[in-house]
């Protein structure tokens, strides 16, 4: 069987409270025990973490956080490191989001931020994608330069615990995704863009997931036309039965029951 697909929910400064919290994250479990080609990653806020993380071994579901700090430990108020992330129990973190960068971020904090999360053992999400498009084709060097640069500190051996996940800045909370066909083309783009830095074998198996604006219509047809291993969901994630939707549009893929819009 060919590797699982990805689905990423990035709940952002969502929901209000700690019980919406765990009402969420304990649907979004269930649903993923159930799904059979389907992983399931939900990264609430950090305030959120240890309300939506299981006691039990949990099937095809794992806590993701949507930052980390670029420091190891210290003098750093406000900051989250890494290795506490490790210890709640989360397996993977969003980096260079576009809120992120909007909010300061730059390629060399990003790179900061993957490297410590990567030494303790997490894997990443690491978001890239250009804010606008031009005729000129511009975004193809802006994307390659934010791969080169953001995991510019990546060792070898650390390699494969890298997701990419490509998220066009005009797409994110849209109306629309975007084309099917643009993000086949955007996908193998940034494959490439992930074998020049790290060769050929590297390439061939970096993971890519598209995300902006997906939802329980489009994300299977997405998947199969767009040909991304997965997907980075953002308002649909929080929204149930919405995400539910979604993940068992996506597990029926290829199945005869995949739901396309
Ligand atoms: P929306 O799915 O709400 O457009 O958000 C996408 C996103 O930014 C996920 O990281």
């Amino acid at each position: 069987m060919p590797s699982k697909y990805l689905v990423v929910g990035n709940w952002k400064m969502h929901p209000a409270t700690v019980d919406e919290a765990k009402v969420i994250a304990k649907k979004s479990r269930l649903i993923a025990g159930k799904l059979v080609r389907t992983e399931v990653v939900a990264c609430p806020p950090f305030a959120f973490i240890p309300a939506s993380v299981s006691r039990t071994q949990a099937e095809n579901f794992s806590i993701g956080a949507q930052s980390v700090s670029g420091d190891e430990g210290g003098a750093h108020t406000g900051e989250v490191g890494a290795a506490m992330l490790k210890s709640l129990g989360v397996s993977y973190v969003i980096a260079g989001h576009s809120e992120q960068r909007a909010a300061g971020d730059t390629d060399e904090m990003i790179s900061r931020r993957i490297g410590r999360a990567l030494d303790a053992g997490l894997s990443v999400i690491a978001c890239v994608g250009e804010k606008v498009r031009e005729e000129s084709g511009s975004h193809f060097a802006f994307i390659k330069e934010q791969i080169k640069n953001s995991l510019a500190n990546v060792s070898e051996d650390k390699r494969s615990r890298i997701i990419l996940a490509y998220e066009p800045v005009w797409a994110i909370g849209a109306q629309d995704a975007m084309a099917p066909e643009q993000i086949y083309e955007m996908s193998l783009f940034v494959k490439k863009a992930f074998a020049d830095a790290f060769g050929p074998e590297a390439g061939l198996k970096v993971k890519v997931l598209y995300g902006g604006s997906v939802n329980f219509r489009n994300a299977a047809d997405i998947i199969v036309r767009g040909k991304v291993d997965g997907l980075l969901v953002g308002r649909e994630s929080v929204n149930m039965p919405g995400f539910s939707e979604l993940l068992k549009a996506v597990d029926g893929i290829g199945t005869g029951q995949a739901q396309t819009a």
